[in-house]
């Protein structure tokens, strides 16, 4: 069957089932079902019958609106891609500005020339993408993740096998009491939709997404208020916390870290469409006792 035809047959049947981006989506199962790559596929004139019967089949799935990488396994981010599937939260394009934050962060601060490697925690760490991209671009740093669900963790230590990262299971709230106080970094992606919101959430997310990934209370802001306080504690004076919120919560995150008095510097950062995503705080001095 002709490339395009095919292209186009799928194209049609994602539109139909009210997939967001069909063409793309069409043109990635068909690179996965012929072993390469979407930019490759111009190359390819004609698609034999086997080949074509899989690709329908891949299509029927994402027609289900099962997650395109579930079907294919991977979800890119940054330089790499990490192993997804059930069990697990497929990383977003949008985390790779809060992991590329960090990574410049963690290049400027090298370069005013630290005395040890930079300590950097990802707390809620799902597949492990964060701290994966975090050990590759920057690997003189030293690098520890937590996530609470066993299944999420389980690829989390697919992810990070042959790095040096020192992953753990465990709650953020609690974890990491052998690092209190020394930490240069903290970031995060936390779940942050508010329990209300479950209608409006993308059928792919509501239904394959864990959870314990989405949803975090009914103003979805309950992690993120437990991470100004957990993060402050692992964070040394002068250290930096990165984590990424709503497009909705663009004041309120902010908010919640600037109600927690050990923070300064917060400031909410946009993403490439202008809709607020991320916000950074640097650790302030540790006040006395008497809050002087
Ligand atoms: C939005 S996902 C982000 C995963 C990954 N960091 C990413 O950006 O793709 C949030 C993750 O936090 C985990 N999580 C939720 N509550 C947690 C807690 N109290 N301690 C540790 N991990 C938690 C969830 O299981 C989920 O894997």
């Amino acid at each position: 069957m002709d490339r395009r035809a095919l292209v186009q047959e799928a194209t049609a049947r994602l539109r139909a089932a009210g997939v967001a981006s069909p063409e793309h989506d069409a043109a990635e199962l068909l690179a996965h079902a012929l072993g390469t790559t979407r930019t490759r596929l111009p190359l390819v004139t004609d698609v034999a019958p086997e080949v074509v019967a899989d690709v329908r089949g891949l299509v029927e799935r994402r027609a289900a609106r099962e997650p395109l990488q579930h079907i294919t396994g991977v979800a890119p981010f940054r330089y790499g891609q990490v192993a997804v599937g059930p069990g697990v939260f497929v990383p977003r394009p949008e985390t790779e500005l809060l992991a590329g934050w960090v990574v410049d962060h963690l290049t400027h601060a090298s370069r005013r020339s630290m005395t040890r490697p930079p300590v950097v925690v990802d707390l809620c760490t799902g597949s492990g993408v964060i701290a994966r991209a975090v050990a590759d671009e920057v690997p003189w740093a030293e690098v520890h993740a937590v996530e609470l669900e066993q299944s999420a963790h389980a690829w989390a230590e697919r992810n990070l096998a042959g790095t040096d990262v020192d992953l753990r299971l465990g709650d953020f709230r609690t974890a990491f009491d052998d690092l209190l106080g020394t930490v240069d970094v903290v970031v995060s992606n936390p779940p942050y939709v508010p329990l209300e919101a479950w209608e409006s959430v993308a059928v792919e997310a509501r239904d394959h997404d864990p959870h314990a990934a989405l949803f975090s209370g009914a103003d979805g802001l309950e992690a993120i208020r437990a991470l100004a306080v957990r993060a402050a504690e692992l964070l040394r004076p002068g250290g930096w916390v990165a984590v990424e919120h709503a497009d909705v919560q663009g004041e309120a995150a902010p908010a919640a870290f600037a109600a927690a008095g050990s923070w300064e510097q917060v400031r909410d950062h946009a993403d490439l469409a202008g809709r607020p995503r991320f916000l950074t705080a640097r650790r302030a001095a540790v006040r006395n006792p008497h809050g002087e």
